[in-house]
């Protein structure tokens, strides 16, 4: 196993960072989550579209596309991946001495490594999500490696037996600790619009791309904590889940508690999509 540290190929044990890294510090830094199937990266220039934004967010140089192709390439190869997640991010990089404000534009701290893609079933098991109050801040759209709201979110869902938090702010659902929401009802489709509250997600967008394929009705408006209890069918999406549909929120079963129907044909036309 082989991972990449600032222009270097190293054991995973042997890739360090100093302590006035940024990232370390304040946790000044962005990343990126890519799936790869078969070997080959799924939306690669999707992901790395998202990845120029975070960048651009918070006014760290990129390298470039070239580059993140070249470094993706090696790192599958070298690692022999062929079903992977690809983990990368980038710092603004370490300074002489902790002071917020950066002093002058560094050298980014640039780390990428690998690790094995969960299994996923034909049609997967409905999982439970818990209700909680969306404590983050408010430029979710950024993929920042500032997570602090999100792991303590998650802590609480798994508190609760729950997989997921299902979070809302002045009372509509925004997304989870590491996934979008889509709720079905009377066979239309409804997830949160891409802006400051949600980060857009690369399996949400393929996601409502397949559904017009599908000529399901798509809605990108929030659904309210109002309509939950009334919602035919609910699931969850991200690089890592893909479609994991969700049987229970709290005490509330969502339809029959099973993989509903519409769910069961974007689980299908995702899979299918893959190859
Ligand atoms: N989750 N929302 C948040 C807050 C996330 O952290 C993620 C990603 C998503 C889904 O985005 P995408 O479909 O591009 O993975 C939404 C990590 C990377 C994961 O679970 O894989």
């Amino acid at each position: 196993e082989s991972v990449y540290l600032n222009g270097e190929w190293l054991a995973p044990e042997a890739a360090k960072v100093s302590v006035f890294d940024r990232g370390f510090l304040f946790a000044d830094g962005i990343y990126e989550v890519v799936p790869v199937y078969h070997g080959h990266p799924f939306l690669l220039e999707d992901h790395l579209a998202r990845l120029e934004r975070s960048l651009a967010a918070l006014e760290i140089a990129n390298p470039g596309q070239a580059f993140w192709l070249d470094l993706i390439q090696q790192l599958l190869t070298r690692n022999h991946s062929q079903d992977a997640l690809v983990y990368i991010q980038v710092t603004r990089g370490a300074e002489a001495k902790r002071s917020h404000l950066p002093q002058g534009p560094l050298q980014p701290t640039i780390f990428a490594s690998v690790s094995a893609m969960p299994v996923h079933w034909d049609v997967p098991t409905p999982v439970k999500v818990t209700l909680l109050d969306d404590i983050r801040w408010l430029r979710c759209d950024i993929k920042s490696i500032s997570l602090l709201g999100n792991i303590m979110l998650k802590q609480q869902a798994q508190a609760c037996g729950a997989l997921e938090p299902l979070l809302h702010r002045n009372g509509l659902v925004t997304e989870g600790a590491s996934s979008n929401y889509f709720a079905v009802k009377d066979g239309a489709i409804y997830t949160a619009p891409t802006d400051h509250l949600i980060l857009p997600g690369i399996t949400r967008m393929w996601v409502l791309k397949l559904a017009k394929e599908l000529a399901i009705p798509v809605h990108e408006q929030a659904f309210s904590v109002a309509d939950l209890a009334q919602l035919d069918e609910l699931f969850l999406t991200s690089s890592s889940r893909e479609v994991q549909p969700i049987g229970q929120i709290d005490d509330i079963i969502i339809g029959q508690g099973g993989c509903g129907e519409i769910t069961e044909r974007l689980v299908h036309a995702f899979h299918a999509s893959k190859r």
